[in-house]
Parts: structure tokens; C-alpha cells; sequence
């Protein structure tokens, strides 16, 4: 007799009663497996937003968001932004183990020979208007990628698949730098074999051939964890948004261009742009209770942006880290009293005293922060969701290469509760 635990299901029309099997992971919740219902029972599930499914098994990265627990393959987030490199947190995700001192020299070095892009994709960026938005920039010219690399996905051995996901980790931030240059009408400048991930990303959009660039350790550092801290985050909207255009053997550079489009909203990825705008607009203490009530306002569209998460119902880790990170940033580079960063604090404590906030357990996110990071480091407002998104390639690259090698997976094809006209003949 098998010793799979079940769930029943009864159907109150027909008093027929199904076995489920459950599915238990190391952690978390176990999960209902549902996929023979329909076979079954001729049912549907719903769940609009995906708010109770889970779309694949994953041994990346664990979130528990009633503790406010982010794990990458078993690590907690706070050891890792503090013990390890970006690089290594890069391997570790697309590896499953931290790298060997060897095998992050390896690493290192071919990401630096995977780091140049084809010359000709200098002039795609320049065709550019020199105020397109860079994340628009980006969606744009990691997809042309797929041209320079025409691979298809489902026929590729695990090796092609590591090195398409090397490829990307290495040419995101040149990309990146380069429509930075181009919006302010500045030279590309080429990755540096002797600098850092970070350092180089730093270099490649504040130097300049006619003036020396110091890479300032603290901003390097700083940039470094930020990485660190966006690098995955499990089923997300951006990385489902991976998986599923990879589930049909899409060409893997057309796959991120499709994460980076959906990284790009203000209720992903791109919160960390609206927070810095939203704070602006703020602009005074005084303001405060204005924008919080408009944002408790059911009649208002307005969130306060850099609030709220779908899995933590606890404060989120990155959160925790970014806020005391920014203490130590701005008093190292010298502007300890930055003014955004006062607001920030104090609409945290207002919204942390509030009925509202409290009841839907609405905490700081870890786009609440990092934008006073990027402006102190001075990266401009219109970039951050660019930062975002070259961190959270590693992730992206992760569960992609991760999905083509499970010999289970399928192509993703959700189905509908259909609400539209029955069928009827045109009038004619
Ligand atoms: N401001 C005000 N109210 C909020 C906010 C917010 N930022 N976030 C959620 N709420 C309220 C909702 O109105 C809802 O209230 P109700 O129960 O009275 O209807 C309740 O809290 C639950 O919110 P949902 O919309 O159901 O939460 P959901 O999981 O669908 O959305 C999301 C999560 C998109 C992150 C949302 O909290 C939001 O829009 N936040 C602002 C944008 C943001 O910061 N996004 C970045 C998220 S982190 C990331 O993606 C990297």
C-alpha cells in the first residue's frame, strides 16, 4: 500500500469523493497536487494571481514569510550578505553549493571573457533616444541577444545551458553601463578584467577615458550586497515570467528580456524608482499623514510604494539589511543626514503605528531602501530598476537552467474561467 499522504476532495453535487496526493518539500507548506483533477472531475482550480500555487519544484531559494525568512539554497540571506561576494552567491545559486576558492577564480574568469558584447550592438543602443527609460533600453537589447546567440533551449546540454546563463550574468551590467552612457551622451567604456563585478559596473558608468575613476571600496562594497540581497527570490512575478516563456524552449536571452519586462512594474521591481519619486512628492514630515491616508483610501488607487509583499506577512529580511546598510552608506560617504533617508525612517515608524498598516501587516520591502543606497552612490533614479534587474539575473539564469534540467517539466499552459459571449453565428 503506498504511504503517499492524500487530501479528499468531496463534490457536494455528486457526493463523489477524490484522493489528492500531497507533495511535501524540506520546507514550507506541502501542496496539493492537483493535476489529474480536471481528468478526474472535469474542474478547474482558480486562484487569480497565483496567491496559493505553487508552479514548479525548486531547490533554489526558501522563503518563509510568516517569520520573514529568505533562504538561498539553505543559507540564510543576513550570513551570506555578510560572509560572501556577489560572485559567490552567483555560483552558489546557479551550483547548489558555495564555490571553492579555484572555482570561483574560474568562474570569474570566464564571466570576463563571456563579458564583451558584439561590437554592432553599440550602434543598436544608439539608436536609442537618448531619453529612452534604460529599463526599456534593456528589455530591447538582452532580447536581440537571442539573435547573436540563436540557441534553441530544447536541445541544449547542461554545459550550453551554463554557459548561456554565464552570458547573461556577464553582459547585463556592460548593457546596463552602456545605456547609462548613452542617455548622457558619454563613452562606452569596457569592462576591466582586473576589477570586481561591482567595481566594474561602478567603473563602466562613472568613468570616463579623459579623467581617472577611484572606485570608491564602500560604494563597491555597498553595491556588492545590494546585489546579494535582489539575487533571487523565489517564484516571483519576473522569474515566473522566465519560467514560463523558457517552458516552450524559448531562446534563453529572449527569455530574461521577458523577466526584465515584468521586473519592470511599479508592484515588482520597478517600486524601488516609484519609492525615491513618492518620496519626493512627499517631500516633508509634515506630508506624511496626507499620503498615508490617500494610501488607505479604497477610492484612491495610491499604495505607498516600498510597502507590503505578497508572501512576507513579517518585516522582510533584505529590508532589515538595506535600512542599516544606508546608515553606514550615507555616514561613510559623508551625508549622514540625508534628508530622503529621515523621511523614509520616519514614514516606516507613522506606518508602523497605524490600525491599517498594522491589520494587513504591510512592512517596508526591500525596494523601501535601496533607492537612497543607489542615489547616494550616485546612480540616477531611472536606473535602480536597471540594478534590480542585473542582480536578479543570477536568479533568473538559476531557475531557468534549473527547470530545463528537471525531466519533468512542461510547457506552462494555465487555463481560464471563461465569462465572455456563448456561442452564437455572425449576423450576416
Ligand atoms: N499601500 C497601501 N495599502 C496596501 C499596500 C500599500 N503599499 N500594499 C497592500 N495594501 C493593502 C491592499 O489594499 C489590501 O487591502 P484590503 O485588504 O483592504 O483590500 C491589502 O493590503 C492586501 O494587499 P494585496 O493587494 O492583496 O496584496 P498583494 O499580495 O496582491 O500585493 C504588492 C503585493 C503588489 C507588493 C502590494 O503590497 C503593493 O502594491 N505594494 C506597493 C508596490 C511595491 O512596493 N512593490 C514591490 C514589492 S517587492 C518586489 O516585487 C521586489
Amino acid at each position: 500500500m503506498s504511504s503517499q499522504k492524500t487530501v479528499t476532495v468531496t463534490d457536494n453535487q455528486t457526493g463523489k469523493t477524490l484522493q489528492l496526493p500531497l507533495i511535501e518539500g524540506t520546507h514550507g507548506p506541502a501542496a496539493i497536487d492537483i493535476s489529474g483533477l480536471y481528468k478526474n472531475t472535469g474542474y478547474f482550480t482558480y486562484d487569480q494571481g497565483f496567491v496559493s500555487t505553487a508552479s514548479c519544484h525548486s531547490a533554489i531559494t526558501f522563503i518563509d514569510g510568516e517569520k520573514g525568512q529568505l533562504l538561498y539554497r539553505g543559507y540564510p540571506i543576513e550570513q551570506l550578505a555578510e560572509k560572501c561576494s556577489f560572485m559567490e552567491v552567483a555560483w552558489l545559486l546557479l551550483n547548489g553549493e558555495l564555490p571553492t576558492e579555484q572555482e570561483l577564480l574560474g568562474f570569474e574568469d570566464r564571466l570576463t571573457d563571456y563579458s564583451l558584447i558584439n561590437e554592432s550592438l553599440k550602434n543598436f543602443i544608439s539608436g536609442f533616444y537618448h531619453d529612452a527609460h534604460p529599463m526599456a533600453v534593456l528589455v530591447g537589447v538582452v532580447g536581440s541577444l537571442s539573435s547573436f546567440y540563436p540557441v534553441d533551449a530544447s536541445s541544449m546540454t547542461p554545459a550550453d545551458a551554463e554557459v548561456a546563463a554565464m552570458q547573461l550574468i556577464a553582459k547585463m551590467p556592460v548593457i546596463a553601463a552602456a545605456s547609462y552612457k548613452h542617455s548622457v551622451g558619454g563613452p562606452f567604456i569596457y569592462p576591466r578584467e582586473w576589477l570586481s563585478y561591482t567595481g566594474n559596473m561602478l567603473n563602466m558608468m562613472f568613468s570616463t577615458p579623459a579623467r581617472r575613476y577611484e572606485i570608491d571600496p564602500v560604494a563597491e562594497k555597498a553595491l556588492d550586497m545590494i546585489f546579494i540581497l535582489h539575487a533571487d527570490h523565489e517564484q516571483n512575478a519576473s522569474t515566473s515570467t522566465v519560467r514560463l516563456a523558457g517552458s516552450s524552449g524559448a531562446n534563453p536571452f529572449a527569455c530574461i528580456s521577458a523577466g526584465i519586462a515584468s521586473l519592470w512594474g511599479p508592484a515588482h521591481g520597478g517600486a524601488n524608482e516609484a519609492v525615491l519619486n513618492m518620496l519626493e512628492d512627499i517631500s516633508e514630515v509634515k506630508n506624511i499623514p496626507r499620503f498615508m491616508a490617500r494610501a488607505k483610501d479604497r477610492n484612491d488607487p495610491f499604495r505607498l510604494m516600498g510597502f507590503g509583499h505578497r508572501v512576507y506577512k513579517n518585516y522582510d529580511p533584505r529590508a532589515r539589511l538595506i535600512r542599516k546598510m544606508c546608515h553606514e552608506v550615507l555616514e561613510k560617504l559623508g551625508d549622514s543626514s540625508d534628508p530622503t533617508f529621515e523621511l523614509a525612517l520616519r514614514l516606516e515608524e507613522e506606518t508602523q503605528k497605524d490600525e491599517y498598516f498594522i491589520e494587513r501587516k504591510l512592512y517596508p520591502n526591500v525596494d523601501f531602501y535601496s533607492g537612497i543606497i543607489y542615489r547616494a552612490l550616485g546612480i540616477p533614479t531611472n536606473m535602480f530598476t536597471v540594478m534590480f534587474a542585473i542582480a536578479r539575473t543570477a536568479g533568473w539564469a538559476a531557475q531557468w537552467k534549473e527547470m530545463l534540467a528537471d525531466p519533468n517539466h512542461r510547457i506552462g499552459r494555465p487555463r481560464q474561467v471563461y465569462n465572455g459571449p456563448a456561442r452564437r453565428d455572425v449576423p450576416r
